[in-house]
């Protein structure tokens, strides 16, 4: 590490309080806490002594500004050095204005929203007294299983790639020094937490180091490359060591190899975790395990507050190793202007005014607009405003729609669907029942429904998970509705009207039910605190929908995981001579997904042709075009996500059977056209070979482009590289080029 400005402090301090430094607490740990002295289940038993907590490093989970303030003034009173608290949350879609959760804003492919909407949340969250947000998520992931696909942005890394760097950028800002308004990034979980065997929330994960250097780290490595301070560990094993303890991982690949200099901190408790995990005997070990690893703080568990000061006595651990810990703690401190105002942004009466302000309503209305998915019309959508409409379901009048990880979000902030609806049709024309709760129904309930259906032209069903049904720990094997929402709509489909839903959820879900009896499925995700309000903006047609989805819905749990940019077999069930049985398929299900990445309708419809390649031929230093036509030829002005695929025809290892490498919001009215160009060079052709050397393949590519991962236009064209004096025209020979 190289000489700091903090070196002189770090001299005065004892090994106990720079290791105390290490430590991160929940706010009701602290003096001045709202909460202060209610530490209650396993927290209690931490063991820790009130002088830790004195000189504790940071804080996890305060309540606002006044709470920041009263915390820090007490710590700074008693800290004899005087060094500032640093103040940490999950600010993961927002903090009071809460926007749509992260699949949901990935649909939108929207990356300049994403960038505002995390640009709002920081600055809510700044004015409240927070410093480091514990986001983006840039975990991929490939199975709806597992409950915190809600927190990402899907199945691409391309795609994650980018939302991960909007995000950064959206949190942090040009210049965290600057602007105080603005919260550092914790990227999250390193590595490969969306991978957990089974969907099975903090399972291990297991997976060759070229599949996870191909698919898995390049969105974290884009956060990082976009100037993310911090980086979290995650809980699952990586290669058969879990990451908290993981050298491998932390020393050789994060520090050494992407010279990452910020503080890496452990999830909440994973350095205890490293002893049911099994490799560490007790907290000794999993203290030395993780700080060798180069975790430097860790969360709600006392490992290190009760282990490395005996560890570095006796000899087992350099207390270089402590030292380097504090100082990047003291940086991000000092970068955050701590130290000259430990109190930065937080201000009650500020908070006042831009919390859940107007203008942050409108922007999370937008996002939740762009990021409803339109999966089935059969004409019914938009709703004419003359019709009579039942709106049937629980989450009809549910202020359930935040989704996980909107902690300090409010549902009665939230606006519903009724109240949406309300201010558009009101009664006789807008009915409303029930019909059931989440998970359960009545004989009565259901007798309503039908009623309300039957008096009605138009039933408009409100149906989906509640948000603990996703996020931590909401693995689920079962990826269907709860049975009684499905046995809602078979009843309801007997009154014989136009049937629309409108889907609440945190995964993709199997949804052939919902598709055998309904006219039409807009998927909501959650979409936050003006999620009622962006429904009805798109159910009435102020604007169309244009979301994609970002993520494979399966047709069902049974085919999990299927995601679009899988490899082919040697026995693929479309070849033209392939046998009847012999082939790579499920006897009962077709191969593909119900609806495939980047799928999603819209009020109109738009005809793609004339694509076309400035080139047949790419040279290793040329950039070609590829162009497309694309034009409205419905009726209703609207927003299309023009997508880039290609995929390596013959590569040194096999290759995915599409890779999305760009994307294009166009928005087009009734008849108008537009002339779509991407440019392409051979670094998006590179993949990491069998030796892990990230290159291409000379040879031929073929290129896709729809507006779905499925309904595409190809092109081909072929990459020549120069090897050795020579063009290379076909050969595969990567190797001798070496
Ligand atoms: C989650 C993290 C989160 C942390 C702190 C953990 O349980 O896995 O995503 O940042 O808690 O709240």
């Amino acid at each position: 590490m190289p000489l700091s400005k903090f070196q002189p402090l770090l001299n005065e301090m004892t090994l106990t309080e720079k290791i105390a430094q290490l430590v991160q607490l929940a706010a009701p740990f602290f003096k001045g806490s709202k909460d202060e002295g209610q530490i209650t289940g396993p927290l209690a038993g931490l063991g820790l002594s009130q002088q830790t907590v004195k000189d504790a490093g940071s804080v996890l989970g305060t309540s606002g500004a006044e709470e920041v303030i009263r915390i820090q003034k007490a710590h700074l009173q008693e800290n004899r050095h005087g060094i500032p608290l640093l103040f940490m949350a999950d600010i993961v879609h927002g903090y009071k204005t809460i926007f749509p959760v992260p699949i949901a804003i990935g649909c939108s492919f929207d990356l300049e929203l994403a960038e505002k909407s995390a640009e709002i949340a920081a600055k809510e969250a700044a004015v409240s007294g927070l410093h480091v947000t514990f986001a983006p998520m840039a975990d991929l992931v490939r199975d709806p299983r597992w409950g915190r696909v809600m927190e990402t942005t899907g199945e691409d890394p391309y795609l994650n790639s980018e939302f991960a760097r909007a995000f950064v950028r959206g949190f942090q800002g040009q210049n965290l020094s600057l602007e105080s308004s603005r919260v550092a990034a914790c990227v999250k979980h390193f590595a490969a937490y969306g991978a957990a065997e089974g969907g099975r929330d903090y399972n291990t994960v297991n997976m060759s180091e070229r599949e996870l250097r191909e698919s898995y780290l390049p969105a974290y490595k884009a956060a990082l490359d976009e100037g993310a301070e911090m980086v979290m560990t995650s809980f699952n094993t990586v290669d058969g060591i879990p990451a908290t303890g993981n050298k491998n991982l932390m020393r050789d690949l994060l520090r050494d190899e992407w010279q990452f200099d910020g503080i890496l901190i452990s999830d909440w408790g994973a350095v205890k975790e490293l002893i049911p995990h099994g490799v560490a005997k007790d907290e000794k070990e999993a203290a030395r395990k993780a700080i060798e690893a180069g975790v430097d703080i860790e969360i709600m568990s006392a490992c290190y507050a009760l282990n490395l000061e005996n560890l570095v006595l006796e000899g087992t651990i350099n207390e270089a190793l402590i030292d380097e810990a504090v100082l990047r703690i003291f940086t991000l401190k000092d970068k955050l202007g701590l130290f000259e105002n430990p109190y930065r942004a937080a201000d009650p009466e500020e908070e006042k005014k831009v919390v859940l302000s107007d203008e942050n309503r409108v922007y999370a209305r937008t996002l939740a607009e762009k990021s409803c998915v339109l999966l089935k019309n059969d004409g019914l959508l938009p709703l004419n405003v003359s019709k009579k409409v039942a709106l049937i379901g629980p989450f009809s009048t549910s202020g359930d729609i935040l989704g996980p990880w909107s902690w300090m979000g409010s549902k009665d902030e939230a606006v519903t669907l009724y109240e949406a609806m309300k201010t558009r049709l009101s009664h006789p024309n807008l009915i409303t029942a029930q019909g059931c709760e989440i998970h359960t129904g009545s004989e009565e309930q259901l007798a309503k429904a039908i009623e309300a259906a039957t008096n009605a032209d138009i039933i408009l069903l409100a149906l989906g998970e509640a948000s603990e049904m996703s996020g931590e720990a909401g693995s689920r094997t079962s990826i269907q509705l709860p049975q009684v929402q499905l046995e809602l709509i078979k009843e309801l489909k007997k009154v014989n009207k136009p049937m629309a839903a409108v889907l609440f959820n945190g995964r993709p879900l199997d949804l052939h039910v919902i598709v055998e009896n309904t006219d039409a499925i807009l998927e909501a995700w959650f979409p936050g605190t003006e999620g009622g309000s962006a429904i009805a903006n798109l159910l009435f047609g102020d604007s169309s929908p244009s979301a994609k989805l970002t993520m494979s819905f399966p047709y069902s749990v049974g085919q999990v995981p299927v995601y679009y940019n899988c490899y082919n077999t040697g026995r693929p069930k479309d070849a033209v001579d392939a046998q009847e049985r012999y082939v790579s398929q499920y006897l009962d299900s077709p191969n593909e997904p119900l609806f495939p990445f980047g799928f999603g309708l819209s009020y109109t419809t738009f005809h793609y042709e004339n694509p076309s390649l400035s080139s047949s031929v790419m040279n290793e230093n040329d950039t070609i075009e590829i162009s497309v036509k694309v034009t409205n030829t419905g009726d209703a002005s609207a927003e299309e996500i023009v997508q880039l695929y290609i995929q390596d025809v013959s590569g040194e290892v096999v290759r995915p059977l599409k890779e999305l490498k760009a994307f294009q919001k166009i928005f087009l009215q009734p008849g108008q056209s537009e002339q779509v160009t991407f440019q392409l060079i051979e670094e998006q052709l590179r993949y990491y070979h069998s030796n892990l050397n990230f290159e291409s393949d000379p040879g031929n590519f073929h290129v896709y482009i729809g507006g779905n991962s499925r309904d595409t236009l190809s092109l081909s064209f072929e990459l020549r590289k120069k090897m050795e004096g020579k063009i290379n025209d076909n050969s595969n020979s990567i190797k001798i080029s070496n």
